[in-house]
């Protein structure tokens, strides 16, 4: 079995050296080749990498002239690669080439993906500070919610991480930014997932690319990946039942107050609960029809937590319409559009992340 390492770079120089010396080291007694990816670097580190591939037979060097981008870097890595297990790093040594050798001993027990990830016990972030640390697991939260395949790992986002070729052969992968493993995760071929945890250490010189227009453009992959997984599909469906709630909401309480003669507050307790019924159903059996566990206490089990995530929703939308009219004079019905938003993305993400959250 040969591994293929794909290693994409841009202005490393100064790591490369150690970084290959350590791979030869940690993966003295296996078959592999250390491909990097070069995107025509101001710095040159393609001419650093074609000389040192002189002395380490097993580097390869692809130097890309006009395009930059680390996904499709790492794609180019794949196209060049003839490895039957793949994996992907960084050049900085922010990923301990050590663990490698851990991540290869999963693939042999028979995982298809091993990541190597921040958020299992044992994880750890060396350097970053409160905010970067927040927009990541912000960002992770994200991956949760719009790609619910991305749920059965917590480090999604992980730069680091190996599988078997298999996993992406005849996988059509178009992915644009750095989250390059969240395009395999949405698209790839596989069973099962595992997570090792690693330190994520301290870059070792020059510094991180990550910038606004890779934040931007990772929140472009995302989107399309929903759409393309028909996540956005089901946000569409959830929007569509919720209007008809309105409906069920409003002649129920109609009919009791006008037909049946109650008054109308009681009334109201009963149309509510009813159109919480009759959004739970429809949900159940058309917007996540394919995210349940069987059998009736499962059943009921949904049930109570729809009814309990609706519970906030009626002070959620009058405190929002308060706030939005009173403290900032927006017009009344505006207001209250602005509610049934919010309430809407509170009731999507609490029921897609609790109350139907399997996948698969
Ligand atoms: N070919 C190529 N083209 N390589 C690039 C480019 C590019 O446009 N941009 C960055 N790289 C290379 C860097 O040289 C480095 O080897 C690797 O990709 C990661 O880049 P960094 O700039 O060091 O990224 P980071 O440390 O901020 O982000 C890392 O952690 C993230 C997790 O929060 C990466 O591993 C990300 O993929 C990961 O999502
Ligand atoms: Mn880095």
């Amino acid at each position: 079995m040969k591994i293929s390492i794909v290693v994409p770079t841009y202005n490393e120089r100064e790591n490369l050296p150690l970084l290959i010396k350590k791979i030869n080291d940690v993966l003295k007694e296996i078959d592999f080749e250390l491909i990097i990816v070069d995107d025509d670097s101001p710095d040159k580190t393609w001419e650093l990498a074609q000389q040192m591939a002189k002395d380490y037979p097993f580097v390869k060097v692809i130097r890309r002239i006009n395009e930059k981008d680390l996904a499709t870097a790492v794609l180019e890595g794949f196209r060049n690669s003839d490895g039957d297990i793949l994996a992907v790093m960084d050049a900085d040594l922010q990923h301990p080439p050590e663990k490698l050798i851990d991540m290869l001993d999963g693939i042999k027990k028979g995982a298809d993906i091993v990541i190597g990830s921040r958020y299992v016990e044992g994880g750890e972030i060396e350097e970053w500070g409160a905010i970067r640390k927040f927009y990541s697991k912000f960002a992770t939260l994200l991956a949760h919610i719009f790609l619910p395949r991305s749920r059965i790992v917590k480090d999604p986002m992980s730069g680091f991480f190996m599988l078997k070729r298999k996993v992406i052969e005849n996988v059509e992968l178009d992915p644009i930014g750095y989250k390059i493993l969240l395009e395999i995760l949405a698209k790839g071929k596989y069973d099962r997932v595992e997570e090792e945890p690693i330190k994520f250490r301290k870059r070792e010189k020059g510094k991180s690319s990550l910038n606004l227009t890779n934040q931007i453009k990772y929140l472009r992959h995302l989107l399309r990946l929903s759409w393309e997984t028909k996540e956005i599909h089901r946000m569409l469906k959830f929007a569509f039942v919720g209007l008809t709630g309105v409906f069920v909401n409003l002649g129920i309480l109609w009919a009791l107050t006008d037909i049946a003669g109650i008054y109308y507050l009681l009334s109201a307790i009963f149309s509510i609960e009813a159109s919480i019924l009759s959004n739970f159903l429809l949900n159940d059996i058309w917007t996540f029809k394919d995210r349940k566990e069987k059998g009736v206490k499962e059943w009921l089990k949904r049930l109570a937590k729809f009814n309990l995530i609706s519970l906030p929703a009626f002070p959620m939308q009058l405190s929002i319409m308060g706030i939005l009219k009173e403290l900032f004079g927006v017009y009344y019905l505006l207001a209250a559009l602005a509610g049934i938003l919010v309430v809407f993305i509170w009731n999507f993400v609490a029921n897609s992340l609790w109350t139907w959250r399997k996948v698969q």
